[in-house]
């Protein structure tokens, strides 16, 4: 596998960064993952302006030389050289605040320090027998930071949720605070409730999913009633259906939380024809528009 690293493409083995990164540290970064279909990038203009926005809230600059439009050139390219440009993939988008050769320091090290920038590309983990049959999820307390809006490399939580939902035999978790059901570890989530397509609102409780929005578009071309409103967990028992959404997850329906069935206990009609409208969308995509 060919990878991009600080301007090189290499061999991913051969890919080496410095101890002294912030990343490895600190966590100190941001990151993407992009659904490529056919070689080309799904709602890409609204994953760069995520990351955008990830950037200036940690206070750093795009990478010198690596903008928008560079970085869609660069997942192209890997897409391509890795031979992924026939089916489906994603692309894998890291950028540290580096740090090379500064001893650790909480502070910002000087601002000529140059950012760590990382690209991979690798084949879309499919799951479409999960997703025909709806998968198990388990709840956990969502015990993460304030700024779950922001896409940070740091995903200790997140990892521990969903080490959790692996271990009972789950797909994600549906993570809890104060009551309310905010998001999945590793995706969003929906829920349908008194016929109403709910999930929690935008703000730095949940990441605002890329795939969340497609959704929600989708819902709206489909006259499906939404509200952005948490739903609290003590009513995830009366839920009919309940789906996660995610660029790795497409529309994945819950069948199961916490060993109860949901609704019939198979996958409901939400999301089945969400399934159906994001697959329409997704083999639709031709070239990746920048903005
Ligand atoms: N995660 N919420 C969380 C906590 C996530 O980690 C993700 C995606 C989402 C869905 O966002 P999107 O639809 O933009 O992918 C929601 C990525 C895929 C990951 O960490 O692998």
């Amino acid at each position: 596998m060919i990878v991009y690293l600080n301007g090189a493409y290499l061999d991913r083995a051969a890919a080496r960064v410095s101890v002294d990164d912030r990343g490895f540290l600190f966590g100190d970064g941001v990151y993407e993952v992009t659904r490529a279909v056919r070689g080309h990038l799904f709602a890409h203009p609204h994953h760069l302006r995520r990351l955008e926005r990830g950037l200036h809230a940690l206070e750093l600059a795009w990478p010198v030389g690596l903008g928008p439009a560079e970085l869609t050139t660069v997942s192209e390219r890997l897409l391509l050289e890795n031979g992924l440009a026939d089916g489906e993939a994603t692309v894998y988008v890291q950028i540290t605040r580096g740090g090379e050769g500064v001893p650790r320091q909480h502070v910002f090290p000087p601002a000529s320090t140059p950012p760590t920038v990382f690209v991979a590309a690798s084949r879309f983990p499919s799951r479409e027998d999960l997703r025909r049959r709806g998968a198990a999820a388990i709840t956990e307390p969502d015990v993460r930071w304030g700024r779950c809006d922001l896409k940070t490399i740091q995903l200790l939580p997140n990892i521990l949720a969903k080490q959790r939902a692996e271990a009972a035999g789950a797909y994600d978790a549906l993570l809890v605070r104060d009551g309310l059901v905010t998001e999945g570890a590793q995706s969003n989530a929906f829920m349908v409730l008194d016929d109403v397509m709910r999930t929690h609102p935008p703000g730095p409780r949940v990441l605002t999913g890329v795939t969340r929005d497609v959704v929600l578009e989708i819902a709206a071309e489909l006259g499906l009633p939404v509200r952005e409103e948490a739903v609290h967990a003590i009513d995830l028992s009366r839920t009919s259906e309940v789906f996660f959404t995610g660029t790795t997850t497409d529309v994945m329906p819950v069948v199961q939380i916490d060993g109860r069935p949901v609704g019939t206990g198979r996958p409901g009609p939400v999301a089945r024809q969400l399934q159906e409208k994001l697959r329409e969308r997704l083999d639709a995509v031709t070239a990746s528009p920048l903005a």
